[in-house]
This record gives C-alpha cells, sequence and structure tokens, in this order.
C-alpha cells in the first residue's frame, strides 16, 4: 500500500538563526519541523543570541547548540553540522547574512557551516523594507538563488520600529512548505511504504523481580528504522526493552515480552510492505508468572518450566501476501549454514547473519559484519562496519527487492 510520505520524517535540518527581531519566530519553526518528523540542528548567530538564546533551542530540539568555531574543537563543529544535514533553513536571514553566503565569507562557526553545505538550502529573509530593496542585498539574492538556493519571503507587513511594508519572514507553514520542497520526495522504493522494525531483547517475566531475557541492546533495529524513515518509509518501531531514545518521524511501540510484540506486528501487519526483524525474541518463557517474589529457599527457582513462545517471524513466512521480509541470525558457529536454514525455514527474503562471539561485532556494541543471503541466492559479505552503514546495505537490498515485485 503506498502513502503520500511526509518528505521531512527522519530527515536532517540545520535550522540557522540569525539576529532579527524575528529570531523569537524561529523557535516555533523548529517545533513544526520537529513535528513534520525532522531532527533538528539550531545553530545562532551572534547577533541572533541577543534576541533568543541557545537553551530555548536546545530545550526543543533536545540538540546542544554550538556557539563558535572553538568549541568542541574536537569535533570540529563546522564540518560535523553540515554534513550531517539533509537540507538547511536559514530563518530569520539578514541583509549582513545573505550578504556574506553570497561573498563566501567564513568569519564564524554560521559562515563557515554554511560554506560547508553540500545539500539543498532555503533561505528566509528578514529585514527593513529599505534594505531589503537595497540593490546590494537584491543582488546578493540574485547570486543566491543562480546557485539554487531557495528563497522564501519576505512577506508584506508590520516590522520592527512601528513599520509597515515588505520585509516581513514569510509564514512559517510557508518556510516549511519550502524546506519541504528543497528536500523533495524521496526517488527510494522504500517512500510511503509501510515498514515494520522490530527491535531490543524480549523480557518474559518469572516474578515482579526476575525475567528470563538475552543481551541484545535494540541499536541494529533502532539504525534500521531510522534509515528507512530517513528514505521515506512510514515506519512502526515494534521495540522491546532498551535504552535507546524514540527515533523521530517513527512511530514506536513499546513492548516487553514475546507475546505483546507478536500481537502488535500481527495488528500491523496487513497494512506492511516491509518487515525487518532485528528484535532478540526469547524462545521460551516461563510456563508460569507468579505475581508474589519467588523466595530463594523455596526450591521453586531451581526448577522454572519453561514453554516456546510462538516464532512471529515463521508465522508472518506463512502468510506473505507479497510483503518483503527479513529475518536475522545472531550465531556463534556454522553461521552461514544456520542462516540459510532460518531463511528456508521461515519462508524470508532475506536474513541478515551476523557473529555474536566477537567483541567488534554482534549485541551492545556499535559496530557489526555481516553476511546477507537472499532467498533468490544473493549473498553479500558486509565487512566490520557502523550499525549505521549496515542498516544503510540491508535497506539497500529490500529496495531492490521490493522493486522486482
Ligand atoms: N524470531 C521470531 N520469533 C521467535 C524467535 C525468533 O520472530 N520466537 C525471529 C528473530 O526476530 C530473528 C529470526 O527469527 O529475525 C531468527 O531468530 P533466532 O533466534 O536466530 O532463530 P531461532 O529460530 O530462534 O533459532 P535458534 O534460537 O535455534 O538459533
Amino acid at each position: 500500500m503506498t502513502v503520500a510520505p511526509e518528505v521531512l520524517a527522519g530527515r536532517h535540518v540545520l535550522l540557522v538563526v540569525s539576529g532579527g527581531i524575528a529570531a523569537y519566530k524561529s523557535a516555533n519553526l523548529a517545533r513544526a519541523l520537529l513535528r513534520a518528523g525532522a531532527s533538528v540542528q539550531a545553530l545562532l548567530t551572534a547577533a541572533a543570541g541577543k534576541f533568543v538564546g541557545p537553551a530555548t533551542f536546545e530545550g526543543l530540539t533536545g540538540r546542544h547548540v554550538p556557539l563558535d568555531v572553538f568549541s568542541d574543537t574536537g569535533q570540529v563543529p563546522h564540518i560535523h553540522l553540515a554534513r550531517e544535514a539533509d537540507v538547511a533553513v536559514f530563518a530569520p536571514t539578514t541583509a549582513n547574512l545573505i550578504a556574506k553566503l553570497a561573498v563566501g565569507i567564513a568569519d564564524d562557526l554560521v559562515t563557515s557551516t554554511a560554506l560547508m553545505l553540500d545539500c539543498p538550502i532555503v533561505v528566509a529573509p528578514a529585514m527593513h523594507t529599505e534594505m531589503w530593496r537595497h540593490a546590494a542585498t537584491q543582488a546578493n539574492v540574485a547570486t543566491l538563488r543562480r546557485r539554487g538556493v531557495r528563497i522564501v519571503g519576505p512577506d508584506d507587513g508590520p516590522l520592527a520600529a512601528g513599520d509597515v511594508g515588505e520585509g516581513r519572514l514569510a509564514e512559517e507553514s510557508a518556510i516549511v512548505d519550502a524546506v519541504r520542497a528543497a528536500v523533495g520526495p524521496s526517488d527510494s522504493p522504500l517512500a510511503g511504504r509501510r515498514v515494520i522494525v522490530s527491535a531490543g531483547g524480549t523480557r518474559e517475566p518469572i516474578d515482579p523481580v526476575r525475567f528470563v531475557g538475552n543481551r541484545s541492546s535494540g541499536k541494529m533495529g533502532y539504525a534500521l528504522a531510522r534509515e528507512a524513515a530517513r528514505r521515506g518509509g512510514r515506519v512502526d518501531l515494534v521495540a522491546a526493552p532498551n535504552h535507546l531514545d524514540d527515533p523521530v518521524g517513527v512511530r514506536v511501540h513499546h513492548v516487553e515480552t514475546a507475546e505483546q510484540m507478536r500481537s502488535v506486528i500481527v495488528s500491523l501487519v496487513d497494512d506492511a510492505d516491509v518487515v525487518m526483524k532485528a528484535a532478540a525474541v526469547a524462545d521460551f518463557r516461563p510456563a508460569q508468572y507468579s505475581d508474589r517474589k519467588i523466595k530463594k529457599d523455596s526450591g521453586d527457582l531451581a526448577q522454572i518450566k519453561l514453554v516456546e513462545n510462538p516464532d512471529i517471524l515463521a508465522e508472518l513466512g506463512a502468510r506473505k501476501a507479497g510483503r518483503v521480509l527479513v529475518g536475522f541470525a545472531a550465531e556463534t558457529d556454522l553461521a552461514e549454514d544456520h542462516g540459510r536454514e532460518k531463511l528456508r525455514r521461515k519462508g524470508l527474503d532475506l536474513i541478515v547473519v551476523n557473529r555474536v562471539d566477537m567483541a567488534d561485532a554482534g549485541f551492545s556494541v556499535d559496530t557489526n559484519r555481516a553476511v546477507l543471503i537472499r532467498a533468490d541466492g544473493g549473498r553479500r559479505e558486509v565487512p566490520l562496519t557502523t550499525k549505521d552503514r549496515l542498516a544503510g546495505v540491508v535497506c539497500d537490498e529490500v529496495e531492490e527487492l521490493l522493486a522486482q515485485r
């Protein structure tokens, strides 16, 4: 099922605020971008800091607002800020900043970052009418337009000091629309597709204190959810307990047990085009839950009876209805053989086999190495990389499989 995707979901927006009275409106703009599912990094010029404080944006976006090139020098902030942006929006933009952007001056963190940008750019000017109409500003705006920068506004209306005229910051909705247009719809086959990702390790309670669990951190599944959303997928993340922050632009369903995970997935699956099951599901659960803490000397803990949990993926494989099904296999030995066997037994299109007996792959760490095996015979080895990059490779394979349908 294809539905119009929210193009900002999962995208990363750099929001640059410069010094004009309209700077206070940028806080609402940040909220609107967040509501659209984007992550937002705010950046303030020194003059903007006289109108609004970094704390406002840090509170709204949950991201630190670096103030100059020499803060966090280990990170080289202007390079990092520019590279992570999918789109940059300058709002409000003063005549001074427009001039610097046009000429390519890089004398502070904002302008150095601007010169590093390799993504679509939106500029929303705000200034007095005379400054806007000045030949210098108009020439600078024309230069920016020629470079592909989208200029939104300014509008006519009340300005600072009681004046009225052209120069007012464009409406928030117009700026958000310009950012959407700049990003453009994703051309990924995942755009607009319903994607279910499961992540984390289920917990099967024994009593109010104890549970049967496993070492899964959820990192691989969260990386997949973020990546699928970044490509325009409408993602439901079914998350067993973990310590990660909910990704923006993704609907998160927190569950604890395998049975809860199964019931959420089953309720969503009819509409789904893709299911990626990175979760480590407990194969067994205690046959009985004690709502009172079991005492050590009762003897009951030494003989907990277990019953088998439903195999969620095998159940989905049995009623596939054309959707792409991706499984994971965490193995210690004969990894590929076990992976191929699971691929067949569970009716999958793709299985991601990874070793969990190495320090740099598998549970909890940020890196992984894997072999991707497809039902159509394809095999792809991914040497040691980050879980984010491996998520990209898995999504590439899913895109190919979708494109074949
Ligand atoms: N899986 C599932 N439901 C289960 C067990 C596993 O959906 N009850 C899914 C996992 O999310 C994973 C894949 O099946 O994508 C393989 O899980 P794994 O635990 O490696 O496979 P098992 O079939 O449980 O085999 P074994 O534990 O014997 O290796």
